[in-house]
């Protein structure tokens, strides 16, 4: 297998982007990824979207970014994998690099949720859960995370101080993210006090519904090499799926998909996690992020709540998490999360990530979960030059 670099990134800016089109997100962030690569030919183009049928009327999204692109008669693949669409996108382009198949391949990930009302995109995203055992009883999302957001504070005694405090340290680091949807900071006292939206989680414990995309070019790292200047290249990757239904797993606290995942790419890169200076992980709401950290190995299980206290993930902690405001403040496009994940880690690598840079970053996580946790998606990026 090939060596595989990231050369090029894209991405809009996120919101409620009344003004654009699915095309014109997808074009938009190609094209800037294109434009930093200095590349204007591609060999293959992967879409990550969870559903332009649901929330735009639209599928068939690969050929229509192959066209709009000016790229025309290219191969081009749409991925699927709930939330998780965006990693599988890099991870389907990374195999077409690293085994020759392609010079050039474009990572897509989009998503416009906000051309139906609310009620229809939490229908939309529910078709992500198990719709026997769970959607079709009228469970959502938030509900979902709600459900495992009691458990662990069952079982471990994580309280609602701990619980809130991800998204204050989100929206922190958010601030200083030019393409965030909510660049504001919230105190834990105005998490504690928002909305409520599925017990224990508030509306300031949740990822928004969000239109956006972001794209990243992949080639041979020979190619990067030439470039003059600064790259990441892709050391491990790791995929892995679990039960849909929250029911039929053994404990509602553990995220066993995102474990696995990460295990196989630490394992790819011949690194353990002492080794990762900083991650993006999927923080769609607190819990999530607590979990993923337990799940990471970052902390042992039941330790994620009071580690959010002790600073550990702070942009100036030992183990800084979601630099780029993650999905909390920056905003959740599902289907362009897992590609944003990789923008944000390789500005962190290229040293471009302004107020919001990471100190000696070097090596870089990311993990991007589908739905529940029924599927996770880890990278590993490391900084060259
Ligand atoms: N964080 C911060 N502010 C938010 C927000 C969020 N997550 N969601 C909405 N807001 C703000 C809006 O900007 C708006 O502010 P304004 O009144 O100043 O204009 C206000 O809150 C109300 O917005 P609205 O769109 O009416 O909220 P809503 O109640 O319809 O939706 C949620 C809020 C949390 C239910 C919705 O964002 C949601 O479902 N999030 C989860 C998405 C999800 O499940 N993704 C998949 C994960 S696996």
């Amino acid at each position: 297998m090939k060596e595989v670099a990231i050369i090029g990134i894209g991405m809009t800016k996120w919101g409620e982007l009344w003004e654009k089109s699915i095309r014109d997100l997808t074009t938009e962030a190609a094209l800037k990824c294109l434009d930093d690569a200095g590349v204007d030919k591609v060999d293959t183009i992967t879409v990550g979207a969870m559903s332009g049928g649901l929330f735009n009327g639209q599928e068939h999204l690969a050929s229509i970014a192959a066209d709009y692109l000016g790229q025309r008669f290219v191969p081009a693949t749409r991925v699927e994998s709930a939330c998780a669409s965006g990693g599988l996108a890099v991870k389907t382009a990374y195999m077409e690099v690293a085994s020759g198949l392609a010079q050039y391949a474009l990572a897509i990930g989009v998503e416009k949720m906000t051309d139906v009302d609310g009620g229809e995109a939490t229908f939309a995203l529910a078709t992500a859960a198990d719709q026997d055992y769970e959607a079709f009883h009228g469970i959502t999302f938030p509900g979902l995370y709600a459900m495992m957001a009691y458990a662990h504070m069952e079982k471990y005694g994580t309280t609602l101080e701990q619980l809130a405090q991800p998204a204050v340290k989100n929206h922190t680091n958010g601030s200083m993210n030019p393409n965030a949807q909510f660049p504001f900071k919230v105190t834990l006292e105005q998490v504690m006090n928002s909305t409520k939206v599925a017990d224990p989680l508030r509306l300031l414990h949740c990822s928004p519904i969000t239109d956006g995309a972001a794209a990243v070019l992949l080639a041979p790292v020979e190619v990067a090499k030439k470039m003059n200047k600064p790259y990441a290249v892709i050391i491990g990757i790791g995929h892995a799926t679990d039960s849909i239904a929250l029911c039929q797993r053994k404990d509602l606290c553990k995220l066993d998909a995102v474990e696995q995942a990460a295990q196989r790419a630490l394992k790819m890169a011949g690194k353990t996690i002492k080794d990762i200076d900083f991650a993006e992980v999927h923080d769609c709401f607190t819990i999530a992020e607590i979990m993923v950290m337990e799940a990471l190995g970052v902390v042992e299980p039941g330790q994620g709540g009071p580690a959010c206290m002790d600073g550990l993930t702070a942009l100036d902690g030992k183990f800084p998490i979601n630099p780029s405001g993650g999905l909390k403040s920056k905003g959740h496009p599902v289907g362009a999360t897992g590609v944003a994940q990789i923008y944000e880690t390789v500005s962190q690598l290229r040293g471009e990530a302004g107020d919001r840079q990471v100190k000696n970053a070097g090596i870089g996580m990311t993990q991007n979960m589908g739905g529940s946790g029924a599927s996770s998606i880890t990278h590993i990026l490391e900084a060259r030059s």
